[in-house]
């Protein structure tokens, strides 16, 4: 028996993962996986929530999401790292949550409102989101969630939606917590959140020179034009990406503060730390590309040891709600 606190966490196959995704959640799944017993899914059935209708690349999606995992350092040997839809019983948890879920706590949930209203998703499964993401927690039992900011709320609908089934069916799922990264927030090209669907991000994938061409794009402090115009370094994007990359902030802030500092000059040195310190995940990345046999099996491992997790689990869920046939 494994006596370690339990982690289960994932992300959508969206393609390839960027520094948003890496510093609000990725890095801290690689720097938790001594201290817990880590479920880290790739969860193809959460993006065919938006992505239903363009399912073609999915395979590949999942593929370089994997690639991404691994590459930034999590080792297979202490996480499962498995496919959603590999597991079929987190479509069961999720069935039998949505008879207890009442539709007002999913409508009111942020992700929600936010893309019923900007994309116009409207789809039953879609109102669904985040209780499947809660079957994918409680059916590990987790103690921990760690993701980024945005996904609290999710986390909290989890906590509601197992308060209710331990009333209804006897005490079963413990608790989970959210765990933040140390960066909840990384800032994309435009100044806004760095997301897939804004078209703002930088990729673990991209090159080197990819990366310097599109920090030169970056937004920066509209009132400082050229060198020498004050700049106010809490408002600029390229700051906050100093602040997360470079070991040396102090000159920065003085230099742009002051003026000293142009922006193309600044957006040269975030490039540079930038670049150094993904080197090493980007060389692992390019090996496990050519390696896909290597990462698939990985998957079908994870998916081997997660199942044995979620079948146990299930059997429980399925005596508690009576749904176990006796023995005769
Ligand atoms: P995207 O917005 O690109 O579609 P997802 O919503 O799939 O990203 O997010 C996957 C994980 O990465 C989540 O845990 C989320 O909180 C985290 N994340 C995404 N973008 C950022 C960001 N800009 N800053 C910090 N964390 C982020
Ligand atoms: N909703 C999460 C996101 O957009 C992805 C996700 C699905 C997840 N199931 C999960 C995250 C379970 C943590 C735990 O990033």
């Amino acid at each position: 028996m494994n006596s370690k606190p339990v982690i289960l966490s994932g992300m959508q196959p969206t393609g390839q993962l960027h520094l948003g995704n890496y510093e609000g959640a990725l890095k801290n799944w690689v720097s938790l996986q001594d201290k817990y017993q880590m479920f880290l899914c790739v969860v193809d059935w959460h993006a065919l929530t938006s992505d239903f209708n363009d399912t073609a690349p999915m395979q590949d999606r999942i593929f370089q999401t994997a690639v991404d995992y691994l590459a930034a350092g999590l080792d297979p040997a202490k996480c499962a790292i498995f496919v959603q839809s590999d597991v079929k019983e987190h479509a069961e948890l999720h069935l039998l949550l949505s008879m207890i879920v009442p539709t007002p706590w999913l409508e009111r949930v942020p992700s929600y409102k936010e893309k019923v209203e900007s994309l116009g998703l409207d789809s039953y499964g879609f109102l669904g989101y985040p209780l499947l993401m809660a079957a994918d927690i409680l059916l590990y039992k987790a103690n921990a969630v760690p993701v980024g900011k945005d996904q609290l709320p999710h986390i909290e609908l989890t906590r509601e939606v197992l308060r209710r089934f331990n009333a209804l069916y006897g005490p079963l799922f413990p608790e989970p917590e959210g765990l933040m990264a140390e960066f909840p927030v990384i800032p994309g090209i435009d100044g806004r959140k760095m997301s897939k669907s804004y078209g703002n991000d930088i990729r673990l994938a991209d090159s080197e020179e990819d990366t310097i061409k599109k920090i030169k794009k970056m937004l920066t402090d509209p009132q400082k034009i050229r060198r020498g115009d004050p700049g106010r370094p809490e408002i600029c994007p390229v700051f906050a990406l100093h602040k997360v990359y470079n070991p040396g902030l102090d000159e920065i802030q003085a230099g742009c503060t002051s003026g000293a500092l142009g922006c193309v000059d600044c957006k040269m040195k975030l490039a540079g730390y930038l670049n150094e310190s993904l080197r090493p995940l980007r060389e692992r990345r390019k090996e496990l590309v050519n390696n896909k046999k290597y990462v698939i099996n990985i998957l079908e491992g994870g998916a081997e040891r997660a199942r044995q997790k979620a079948g146990s689990t299930m059997s429980q869920v399925r005596e508690a709600m009576h749904l176990k046939r006796p023995d005769v």
